[in-house]
């Protein structure tokens, strides 16, 4: 099933909501990829890509976080780590070989991840960031 961005996922910051949006494509277009049967180069690939690009997102709210003084910093960024330390993982079994960790379930996994992720946290750190007048 892919996962649809709509205003409810908004947090008001323009950067942010463009990169959330970029990962819900590229998620979208990784559980394309899977439901095709496509071949193990393209899957991995698209896992390098999400890799780097959710890396590169995380590394943008924690500079908010630290920034804005968020106060649950450390906890927050458990939360990025742990599904780095996933990603990064499965990325690095498959580039030993394919058939060590199968990506199946692994774009469900990611959009679930992402959709409970930024209602749970990623608007306590907006909202923070609105109360303290720093949502920019
Ligand atoms: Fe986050």
């Amino acid at each position: 099933m892919l996962i649809q961005w709509t205003d409810q996922f908004a947090t008001g910051n323009a950067l942010v909501d463009q990169q959330h949006q970029a990962l819900f494509a590229a998620i979208n277009q990784f559980q394309e990829a899977l439901d095709n049967a496509a071949g193990a180069t393209q899957v991995d690939a698209m896992l390098e890509f999400l890799d780097r690009y959710v890396g590169e997102h995380f590394t943008t709210e924690e500079f908010l976080m630290l920034r804005s003084e968020f106060p649950d910093i450390t906890l927050h960024k458990i939360e990025h780590e742990r599904l780095m330390l996933r990603v990064t993982f499965i990325r690095d079994l498959r580039r030993q070989d394919p058939a060590l960790a199968p990506a199946e379930g692994l774009a469900r996994f990611l959009g679930d991840w992402l959709q409970n992720h930024i209602m749970q946290w990623d608007m306590a750190l907006f909202n923070h960031m609105r109360e303290h007048h720093l949502s920019e």
